[in-house]
């Protein structure tokens, strides 16, 4: 998808896509490898847009991701475009534990998100997360970026005490200056079950 197509669908749905562009390829790379799946894992991604992170998941290893999950009909098809080989379910994150039922898979062992999270209030922080966390494996890892300013921001300061609330351990890589604008990546290990 053109720049200029990302830029309108984000205008049209400004807390949905929470972006002004695409990630950068080194911010997802640096997410793939945050991740370290490892083969035969169950990976599966949530708010693929464009597909910079299917991609860089696909080409670690065909089979990641099992499925990506996007909420917007237009950026769905534009990850399919992107990644031609993978199932894209349009739909929230927040049903997660419902598209792993209906595919006969069991917890997933690594989430790669590129979900605004930072950009959300908190009734929907907390309602998509509690998805993540109900589809997840014990040992299981969600990395999730954010842009560098979202410490300084109220909504990014209560997704980090969030995610300290609900994982066993939670680590920040160094900040991606390579991204428009600048990111960095929580990885999260150890669900805590939803309350
Ligand atoms: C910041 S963009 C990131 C897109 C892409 N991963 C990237 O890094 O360029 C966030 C994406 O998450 C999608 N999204 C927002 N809320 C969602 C939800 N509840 N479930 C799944 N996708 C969602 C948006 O439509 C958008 O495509």
């Amino acid at each position: 998808m053109p720049l200029g197509r990302f830029l309108a669908a984000a205008l049209r749905h400004p807390a949905i896509v929470g972006a002004i562009a695409p990630s950068s390829r080194c911010l997802a790379a640096e997410l793939v490898r945050r991740a370290d799946a490892r083969p035969g894992q169950l990976v599966v991604e949530v708010g693929s847009g464009t597909g910079p992170m299917t991609r860089a998941l696909a080409a670690a290893d065909p089979a990641f991701p099992r499925f990506a999950v996007e909420a917007l009909p237009e950026m769905a098809a534009a990850t399919r475009r992107a990644v031609p080989g993978v199932e894209v379910v349009e739909g929230s994150a927040a049903d997660l534990p419902r598209f792993l039922a209906e595919r006969g898979l069991g917890p997933i062992d690594r989430i790669v998100s590129g979900l605004p999270f930072a950009a959300w209030p908190d009734g929907l922080q907390r309602e998509v997360l509690d998805g993540i966390l109900a589809a997840m494996a014990a040992d299981g890892r969600l990395v999730t970026f954010t842009y560098a300013i979202s410490p300084l921001v109220p909504a990014g300061r209560r997704f980090r005490r969030l995610l300290e609330r609900s994982f066993a351990r939670v680590t920040t890589s160094p900040t991606v200056w390579a991204n428009l604008p600048p990111a960095f990546v929580y990885v999260c290990d150890g669900p805590i079950a939803p309350q």
